[in-house]
């Protein structure tokens, strides 16, 4: 028990394969060692500092108070040593020299992604991350990427400042309306055995209401052909319920329940409005019937009709959801009513 508490404490990175430590997630990119490696120096470093400056201190208060009031200080007590002053002017320096070159060293490897990068692209929006891949499929919620070669992130917003943060590969990248940022990492290959290895991507930049919800699944490949694979399959839905399903819980969960209206109407009630091929009022006025045409368009622009009693806040979905893809969801609404 102390063993496994006190283990990583102690020793920075000696906890298996994965290297999680008392501090820090388990280490699933090229780069996680060695930003490991820079944070436990300046933090043991830190910690010696504070040991021995509070100790000295400490001692320092007990042998140098005045015993008697008003004493004085004697008259030959020394007021500089300049070789101790030398000493904590240069051991110091020489140290944050080799902080800033180590630190340097690894933001320039972090900034600079290598030429033959896979590229995805990454759009983030309140409160979801959407990811195109070369081929044209686009997803939200999961990002899959090969092991063992480098991945590039060519990232933006549509709307406010987010943050794509990997705490497993040690990386993070500001998102930004208006402008595109990149971000890189090799993703190491998952343990033996395992055909992929999962981890969390938080957005780490407070982004409003939702913001704790902007999470999605990073899903590491085991090689490149199991990657493209995947990719190929992803490109070509089923057209079922438990994929509509899917479809729902990754894109519109976090807007639209399925009992009750939240930020968007429910799903259940949409499932019984298009059942009975119902009439909705519309904020501009006006009526709509709620038919699969009224569904597909207000997946793809959300505003163009918008419905009575809630605000413009829905994305479009343009391009990340086609055509079988809102055939699913249909299949999946439909199965609500009953
Ligand atoms: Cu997006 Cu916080």
């Amino acid at each position: 028990m102390t063993q496994s508490l006190l283990g990583p404490l102690l020793l920075a990175a000696a906890d298996g394969p994965t290297g999680r430590t008392f501090w820090m997630p388990p280490q699933a990119s090229t780069i996680a060692a060695e930003v490991d490696w820079l944070y436990y120096f300046i933090y043991w470093l830190c910690l010696a500092f504070f040991v021995a400056i509070i100790a000295l201190k400490v001692l320092f208060a007990v042998r140098y108070a005045r015993r008697t009031p008003g004493q004085q200080a004697e008259p030959d007590a020394p007021t500089h040593n300049t070789p101790i002053e030398v000493t904590w002017s240069v051991i110091p320096l020489i140290l944050v020299i080799v902080i800033f070159y180590v630190g340097f060293e690894g933001y320039m490897k972090l900034s600079v992604a290598p030429q033959n990068a896979y590229t995805i692209d990454v759009t983030g929006k309140k409160w979801s991350w959407s990811f195109a891949y070369p081929n044209g499929v686009t997803d939200g919620g999961e990002i899959h990427v090969p092991a063992g070669e480098p991945v590039k992130l060519v990232m933006t917003s549509q709307d406010v400042l987010h943050s794509f943060f990997v705490p497993d590969f040690r990386v993070k990248q500001d998102v930004l309306p208006g402008r595109y940022t990149t971000l890189w990492f090799e993703a190491l290959r998952p343990p033996e055995g395992q055909d992929t290895a999962e981890h969390f991507v938080f957005c780490t930049e407070y982004c409003g209401t939702s913001h704790s919800d902007m999470r999605a699944t990073l899903v590491v490949h085991k090689d490149r052909a199991h990657f493209d694979a995947w990719l190929e399959k992803k490109g070509t839905p089923e057209i079922t319920v438990d994929a509509g399903r899917e479809l729902y819980e990754k894109n519109c969960k976090v807007c639209h329940l399925t009992d009750k209206p939240y930020t968007g109407p429910s799903f259940g009630d949409l499932a019984k409005w298009l059942k009975d091929g119902a009439e909705r009022p519309l904020a501009a006025g006006g009526a709509v019937k709620v038919d699969e045409e009224y569904l597909r368009e207000s997946i793809w622009e959300p505003n163009a009709k918008l419905a009575q009693g809630f605000s413009p806040a829905m994305p479009t979905f343009k391009g990340q959801l086609k055509d079988p893809h809102i055939r699913a969801l249909i299949l999946y609404i439909r199965s609500l009513a009953q």
